[in-house]
């Protein structure tokens, strides 16, 4: 079996993307770190796992998170949980982000994700955001927008025990035109709190309407730590404009990384006035088959690879009818066949062809 940094050596170039992920020098706060590449890729539960963020990072994230973990889950000791917060090889560093309502088992889970990640813990977040029902009964995710005193005795529980910046993600409020988000903010900067990152909608909104970027202002306004906004940020474009509109130091992107590793790099080329990369229907296969082949090589189940076609092939000509065989595929080898077999397909009937970066509006 290949490693994964010869997957990424051999496969990165041709995807259009970077073969080499350069860690921040050891010292950098997380203001400066912020600021010299302030495109994140955002905690996905289900997708954000090390392969995944190893892409995000190929394609030029400035940090990427695992999904949201379990401090309960952590207590307990379950092998599966634990996979969610390991980084892989290829990975300098990573955030992790937790979530529960009890600060001795934040206490316990930061301490214990320190010891056990060493240098590759970038820092540790906090999920104030999450609005499903499952959490947010259990007085955990957005649950924790209306207790703001317990909010603040997790992060102090966490700087308790490492050395690493604290984060918290948070939402405009739990529910509907109640905003909470500066307020909040600002008692999370007093308990100690590197950054706040907030996606700009109420928690019961899920993800219907529109992230409110005034809000997302607000809170730059109430804090003197660095913001994240996050929300509806689908395409490089509307990341950059974040950047140059709103007071945020960063952006995290969460659905427009789907299929699109480039949007990180592009975005930071938007910003600074440099051309985009319109990915060709070669890099994108590149892109797909270079993702494949890490979740092989990093015993990542495969079927993850079903959702990936879908990002990627939309766009090639006859997508459903690609689409439809990648439901038939089984092992690595067969989605790479697949995107072998289109490569030859589409070349023979149209040749070579650009195809528009991904734009597609989620629900
Ligand atoms: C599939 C999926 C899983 C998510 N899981 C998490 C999570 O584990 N923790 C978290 O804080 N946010 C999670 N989010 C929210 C995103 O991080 C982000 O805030 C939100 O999707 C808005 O950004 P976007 O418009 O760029 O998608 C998730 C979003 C999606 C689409």
């Amino acid at each position: 079996m290949e490693s994964l940094q010869t997957i990424i050596a051999t496969c990165a170039p041709e995807a259009g993307l970077s073969s080499r992920i350069i860690p921040f020098a050891s010292g950098t706060s997380l203001k400066e770190r912020l600021s010299a590449n302030p495109v994140l890729m955002a905690p996905m539960a289900g997708v954000s796992d090390g392969v995944y963020r190893t892409m995000a990072r190929a394609g030029g994230a400035g940090l990427a998170y695992s999904e949201m973990v379990s401090v309960a889950g952590i207590h307990y000791g379950g092998d599966k949980t634990w996979e969610l917060v390991e980084p892989l090889a290829t990975e300098p560093d990573i955030a992790v982000q937790l979530f529960g309502s009890k600060p001795d088992q934040f206490k316990e889970a930061a301490a214990q994700i320190s010891e056990r990640l060493g240098d590759k813990l970038a820092l540790i977040d906090i999920n104030m955001a999450c609005p499903v029902p499952k959490v947010v009964k259990k007085g955990e995710g957005s649950a924790l927008l209306d207790t703001p005193e317990l909010a603040a005795d997790l992060v102090k529980a966490c700087l308790s025990e490492v050395s690493v910046p604290v984060t918290v993600k948070i939402r405009r409020g739990r529910r509907q035109d109640e905003e909470v988000a500066p307020e909040f903010a600002r008692a999370m900067e007093a308990a100690g709190a590197s950054a706040v990152a907030i996606h700009g909608r109420f928690a019961t909104q899920m993800y219907r309407g529109q992230a409110e970027w005034e809000t997302v202002n607000r809170v730059c306004d109430a804090v003197s730590i660095p913001v994240i906004g996050s929300g509806d940020m689908l395409s490089a474009e509307a990341a950059a404009h974040a950047l140059t509109e709103t007071g945020v130091t960063a952006v995290m992107i969460a659905r427009g990384t789907y299929g699109n590793p480039w949007i990180f790099k592009n975005t930071q080329a938007l910003v600074e006035g440099q051309p985009v990369l319109v990915p060709t229907l070669d890099q994108m296969l590149a892109s797909f088959m270079m993702h494949v082949r890490l979740l092989d090589a990093a015993d990542i189940h495969i079927a993850r690879a079903r959702s990936l076609s879908t990002w990627y092939f939309r766009g090639i000509p006859n997508a459903a009818y690609w689409r439809g065989k990648s439901v038939k595929c089984v092992t690595a080898q067969d989605f790479i066949d697949l995107a072998l077999e289109i490569k030859e397909t589409v070349k023979r009937l149209e040749g070579e062809q650009e195809f528009p970066e991904h734009n597609l509006p989620m629900s």
